[in-house]
């Protein structure tokens, strides 16, 4: 083990997140993701790992097109405006970046010519006329969110030309059934145009070695080699003009904006590392982690690692797939006003809350969590004010009042060998990436504080025996600055102005060892209340 994270130590590692759309706020489904990210970042950061979190805007194709025509601005004013305010809202939640970049920036086009240039070379791309859907009224083929109809695999209506967002299928245009033009809602009909496709097919192999013996959920590799069993079929990566995106060198066509987008991962990572041209060697020398929800499997678990592999570049090691956000049980819809942006849920509620709740519902699976606004309440009352919060107050409250803040270092070995077990266990499922068990077992920690508390009624004791009194609050400190410790990750703010408390006293989770700077806390004060009902 400990060689492990020495040599993990060593590595630089690359997180993403999934990079949201211009042409939309950042909603409470997002933050899931970002949120979960985040902690992970944040968590290894404090281990001392050479870790960097990377994300961008994904600024092209038919979405955003869409939007800024809908707007009547260009698609340039579009996302401009949009990375502005995902900026904010991301900063807002404490999500923490250390590069926010953009699809549409001189280093994604330099990565995208790249890499389609070796893509070419060897032999990886053709051209082939096919059938797509063509709207005579607005004058223009329909792919992507161009077209919408029914899914041809589940059925679901309402669904885009690329892929269904219901059972994540991957299938051609003109194969949606009862097909509409997004725009005009005319009925399209067929037309041949050449387009330019990677050759995914000739990958199944590699990728199904590669889904084989990495280290991904059990259930998302499962449906992948289920895909490739069914047989993949080639890669349509070019899209007719009018387009926003990349034009295809040599061509009058524009790069399909799944292409471009990965590789934002890459154009965001080089303003790091020393720019465009370093990216590439900084990327093969780097573990990376990729984090997404389950709608965006295939693109990431075929497309990506097949040109990944076609261009000689480094495969992720890890990429990471979460579940859907419900609201109070069901789907998030704007008619029962439970689609809410995270603009709107700050207006109601703490950020580090939602950061709390989501961890605490945060497996390592793809379940879907649900964000019960009734549990939520429950969870920050009876959980993060009653139990924790109220443990460091009143350990630090008792601790000033009797002893003027002055601590010293007793422990109650038998009831740190319990914590200690703790410990374990909470770095390991943050490594695991399991949020839920790491949150529980905090929570547990405090459960053991407050207990401790109790069962030695300090408040008593300091009556007739008063050094025995600064033990217990001394060691209830001490487990105060290892719970603070675990859950800054979770919730940074909170725990920062708790530390501030300690006056700059910390445990230290990487050398999981009390760095006493002094031997005196500062003024405790009360930094959580309990919520009232939260009612949409
Ligand atoms: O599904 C989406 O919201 C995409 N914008 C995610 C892109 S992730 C990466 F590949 F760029
Ligand atoms: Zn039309």
């Amino acid at each position: 083990m400990g060689s492990l994270i020495r040599k993990m130590k060593d590595k630089k590692i690359l997180i993403t997140s999934a990079l949201p759309y211009s042409n939309g706020s950042i909603h409470i489904g997002h933050l899931v993701e970002y949120i979960q990210t985040d902690i992970i970042v944040r968590f290894f950061k404090q281990m001392g790992r050479n870790v960097v979190y990377c994300c961008a805007d994904d600024t092209h194709g038919a979405p955003i097109s869409i939007k800024a025509e809908q707007l009547g601005i260009t698609p340039e004013k579009l996302i401009t405006k949009a990375r502005e305010e995902h900026i904010k809202d991301f900063s807002d939640f404490n999500i923490e970046f250390d590069s926010y970049y953009s699809t549409n920036s001189d280093e994604n086009r330099y990565l995208v010519y790249e890499i389609f240039r070796r893509l070419k070379e060897k032999g990886f791309i053709y051209e082939k006329d096919i059938n797509l859907p063509y709207c005579s009224k607005c004058k223009r083929f329909l792919p992507d969110r161009y077209v919408k109809g029914t899914c041809p695999e589940c059925g679901a209506e309402d669904q885009y030309g690329d892929n269904c967002e219901v059972c994540g299928a991957i299938y051609k245009p003109i194969d949606l059934v009862d097909a509409k033009c997004s725009i005009c809602g005319s009925h399209p009909k067929v037309k041949k145009t050449n387009h330019l496709f990677f050759k995914l097919s000739a990958f199944s192999g590699k990728l199904k070695d590669w889904l084989n013996t990495s280290n991904l959920q059990d259930s998302v590799k499962n449906q992948c080699l289920r895909w490739i069993d069914k047989g993949l079929e080639d890669w349509c990566i070019s899209r007719d003009p009018p387009y926003f995106g990349f034009k295809i060198p040599d061509s009058d066509k524009y790069f399909y904006v799944w292409l471009d987008a990965p590789i934002g991962y890459m154009s965001s990572y080089s303003t790091l590392v020393g720019g465009a041209e370093k990216v590439l060697d900084a990327w093969n020398n780097s573990e990376i982690i990729h984090f997404i929800g389950k709608d965006i499997i295939y693109f990431h678990f075929l497309f990506w690692p097949a040109v990944l592999m076609a261009a000689d570049i480094n495969l992720p090691k890890r990429i990471f797939v979460h579940g859907f956000l419900k609201v109070n049980g069901a789907k998030m819809s704007k008619s029962r006003g439970t689609f809410l942006t995270a603009r709107e849920v700050l207006g109601f509620l703490k950020p580090e809350h939602l950061r709390f709740y989501y961890a605490s519902c945060l497996p390592s699976t793809i379940t879907d969590l649900d964000l019960d606004f009734k549990v939520f309440k429950a969870k920050i009352n009876n959980i993060l004010v009653s139990n924790i919060a109220n443990f460091f107050y009143r350990t630090m409250y008792f601790l000033k009042e009797n002893f003027d803040g002055e601590f010293n270092d007793f422990v109650d070995k038998k009831v740190m060998g319990k914590i200690n077990k703790k410990i374990d266990s909470i770095l390991s499922s943050y490594d695991k990436f399991e949020l839920t068990t790491a949150l529980s077992e905090i929570i547990a920690i405090s459960s053991i504080g407050n207990k401790y508390f109790q069962e030695k009624e300090p408040w008593k004791i300091v009556k007739n025996n008063k050094e025995e009194a600064r033990n217990v609050l001394s060691f209830c400190l001490r487990i105060s600055m290892i719970i603070c410790s675990l859950l800054k990750p979770v919730m940074p703010e909170f725990c920062k102005k708790i530390e501030k408390q300690f006056n700059g006293n910390v445990y230290n989770i990487a050398k999981r060892e009390f760095e006493v700077r002094g031997s005196k806390i500062s003024k405790p004060e009360i930094i959580e209340k309990k919520i009232k009902d939260i009612k949409l």
